[in-house]
């Protein structure tokens, strides 16, 4: 092992999420470098994932890195990440991080390979992606929502937009514009319906999930007549969220699977809807299969809590033929190691992948790079707030690179 990748020193410590809930920060020491991460967390978490936490929260995370893990890191090979997040998965032992967490797993699989690229001296997208990475992933943010995101909001989780430009600042800005324009549009047509805004810095207001959709189709449409840019609208439903005895809850009221795959394509037929996330209960993997095979060519399907981000459920999704996209989560899986795996799985199939926040999130910037790293299709990162801006600003600055 070369002198300079073998690790010092590893510290963690508690730091506070965009919530104000605690969450792990950790710290990678090499001779002449260091690398620092913090792992988000998420409301709407799919039943699959790795734990965020062994029993006894954040705070016990700390407590057990100090007594199990930090002894087996120091003197760790850095430039060997697969045998680092092996040790992590060994050291916990359990298959789903339920003894570590997987927040602390996350904060130091990533600060470790951020210790490498500072050592390296090369960006993070650059160590992660090769000297062939070069695809700017186009923002994807939330404007609209409620779900486990907010009280009062719709049933559907979030209602988002994407802005195809070169332009990564222009990107950035025009979905901005569109989040302003539907806070507008809110409150003229609803002046007596209280508006606030959820987790992510979307508008969440007391309004039908209909009405919803019509809103952000209308407010896209008028920004991508001023602004000349294309606008892709879509929706994150979370269907897993409000799914209840085999029927879909909607506040509105109920519908059958029938139902609600017929609303589902009728997004995309009728109100050209072209990004879709789990439309679907996270268990039916043939269901999401009939909506990709109705309007999978006009539309990205995306599976988020079908697949948590976990190679082998992305490998039965791939079989049955279940999306053509999946989003991609690290703390889901609970290594870097991990999902760089899920992510050549997902490239090999010749779908997309889109790199996501979550809706409890730090300042840490480490998806803008790994979404270039990997060459998503989009960076899911809302719209505004500085823990979101904290990755869409730092495309900007990549972009500079290319
Ligand atoms: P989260 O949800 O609350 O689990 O981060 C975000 C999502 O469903 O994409
Ligand atoms: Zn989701």
């Amino acid at each position: 092992m070369l002198k300079k990748f073998e690790i010092q020193e590893c510290s963690v410590r508690n730091i506070l999420d965009s919530r104000g809930t605690l969450t792990v920060e950790a710290t990678i020491r090499l001779p002449d470098a260091v690398g620092i991460s913090s792992a988000p967390s998420g409301a709407s978490t799919g039943e699959t994932e790795v734990k965020a936490f062994p029993q006894g929260g954040a705070l016990s995370s700390l407590d057990i890195f100090y007594k199990e893990v930090r002894k087996g890191i120091i003197g760790l090979n850095a430039l060997d990440q697969s045998g680092f997040d092996s040790y992590l998965e060994k050291v916990d032992g359990t298959g789903n991080f339920s003894s570590i967490g997987g927040n602390l797993a996350t904060a130091l699989s990533i600060a470790n390979a951020k210790a490498v690229a500072n050592s390296l001296q090369i960006p993070l997208y650059r160590y992660v992606g090769g000297n062939f990475a070069s695809r700017m992933p186009k923002p994807l943010g939330n404007v609209l929502g409620g779900g486990k995101h907010s009280r009062n909001g719709t049933t559907i989780q979030e209602f988002f937009v994407s802005t195809q430009s070169e332009n990564m600042l222009q990107c950035i800005n025009t979905n901005i514009r569109v989040h302003r324009r539907v806070g507008e549009k809110l409150s003229e047509k609803y002046p007596d319906i209280s508006i606030g805004v959820g987790d992510e810095r979307a508008w969440t207001c007391n309004i039908s999930d209909l009405d919803a959709v019509e809103l952000v189709r209308d407010a896209a449409a008028e920004i991508e007549h001023e602004s000349r840019l294309k606008i892709l609208v879509g929706s994150d439903l979370a269907a897993t969220s409000f799914f209840e005895k085999g029927k879909y809850v909607y506040k509105e009221g109920p519908k059958t699977v029938d139902q609600q795959k017929d609303f589902v394509v009728s997004l995309v037929k009728d109100h050209g809807f072209r990004v879709i996330e789990d439309p679907l209960v996270d268990s039916d993997y043939d269901g999401f299969a009939d909506i990709t095979a109705k309007v999978g060519d006009r539309s990205m399907i995306i599976g988020d809590d079908l697949y948590t981000t976990n190679p082998e459920r992305i490998v039965v999704g791939i079989e049955r033929k279940s999306t053509n996209a999946v989003l991609i989560k690290v703390n889901q899986i609970g290594t870097l190691s991990k999902t760089v795996e899920a992510v050549n799985l997902v490239n090999r199939a010749g779908w997309k992948t889109v790199i996501s926040h979550r809706s409890g999130e730090t300042t840490d910037d480490f998806i803008a790079h790994l979404g270039v790293a990997f060459g998503s299709e989009m960076i899911k990162s809302g719209t505004i707030g500085g823990e979101r801006l904290a990755k869409l600003n730092e495309l900007i600055r990549i972009q500079e690179d290319f």
